[in-house]
């Protein structure tokens, strides 16, 4: 076992972004862990690694499930000895209103996503600070975690949750030079429908999607990138700048130009707020 050469973790390897990652991580060098629930998946995006050179191993993780997080550190720091990149990629899909999903349905996707990436970090945390080197967490959020979009309540506010525990972390852990990043994808071609619906446990049969709620989203996150290109990408695109901008510790990771008008309108309707407060503010002397 050697500790000398950078090691990523990545959940949710088995596919799409997470699968991606891997792979630019492997180009960069590193050794990754690739772990998902779907361990077939994590093994096949493992074996086509191999041309990289890198080491790379597939682990079966549930990020629901606390025991199986701290199994997946236990087994990474006996494999690989070390984690300097890691990434709490994990998240779930769950369309529906506030009141169309049952209670179970939004503990599930609080469950996978936000204590999911709690629990991720927590489980590794005494790894990445034992670790020597630059060292990077990198936090799964979206596009949605930055405006909403109706039919989306539940995944939009896990997605917020995320923004607001990578922008904490980065403040705590950067104590400990630990950089903390936030990655904003925008719409990538993936599974994460199909495997947010393989993912859910039994017995809980609300649909996470009909086709009735995907056009209500689309009309809320209908916009043009700023050249007219398409606004769905891949997820090896989505990933192109992650390893460089890790390495200079970026705040915030933006897969393409798309919904930035959104977000912009958003901030200025925040900033906006703050000035109308500051107008009509008495000076704060005065009785
Ligand atoms: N696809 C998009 O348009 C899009 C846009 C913005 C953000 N994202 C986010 O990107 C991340 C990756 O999604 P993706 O689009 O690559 O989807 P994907 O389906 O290709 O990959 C998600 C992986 O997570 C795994 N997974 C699901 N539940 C799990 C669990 N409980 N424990 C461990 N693994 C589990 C799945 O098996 C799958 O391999 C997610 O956080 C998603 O919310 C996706």
């Amino acid at each position: 076992m050697t500790t000398r050469s950078r090691v990523a973790v990545v959940t949710g390897a088995g596919s799409g972004l997470g699968a991606a990652l891997a792979g630019e991580f492997a180009r960069s060098g590193c050794g990754v862990a690739l772990a998902d629930i779907d361990l077939a998946n994590a093994e096949k995006v493992t074996e086509g690694l191999a041309t990289t050179g890198a080491r790379t191993r597939a682990y079966r993780v549930d990020v629901g499930s606390t025991e199986s997080l701290e199994a997946l550190a236990a087994a990474v720091a006996a494999d690989f000895g070390a984690c300097h990149v890691l990434c709490a990629n994990v998240g779930v899909q769950q369309f529906g209103t506030i009141d169309s999903l049952r209670e179970e349905d939004w503990r599930w996707i609080y469950d996978v996503n936000v204590h999911g990436s709690v629990g991720t970090v927590r489980a590794f945390l005494p790894l990445l600070r034992a670790s020597e080197g630059q060292r990077s967490v990198l936090f799964t959020a979206s596009t949605s975690a930055v405006y909403p979009a109706r039919r989306l309540v539940a995944y939009t506010s896990t997605k917020y949750a995320i923004l607001g525990i990578a922008e904490t972390l980065r403040l705590e852990l950067g104590e400990e030079g630990i950089g903390v990043s936030v990655m904003l994808p925008g719409p990538m071609a993936t599974t994460h429908l199909q495997s947010s619906a393989a993912a859910k446990p039994d017995g809980l049969d609300t649909p996470v999607f009909v086709a009735e709620q995907i056009a209500v989203v689309s009309e809320d996150t209908a916009e043009d990138t700023a050249d007219g290109a398409d606004a769905m990408i891949s997820p090896e695109y989505a990933a192109r700048n992650v390893v460089a901008d890790l390495a200079a510790n970026e705040p915030y990771i933006v897969s393409h130009f798309v919904h930035a008008g959104r977000a912009r309108t958003r901030f200025a309707e925040i900033l906006d707020a703050f000035e109308r407060a500051k107008t009509s503010e008495t000076p704060r002397n005065e009785p």
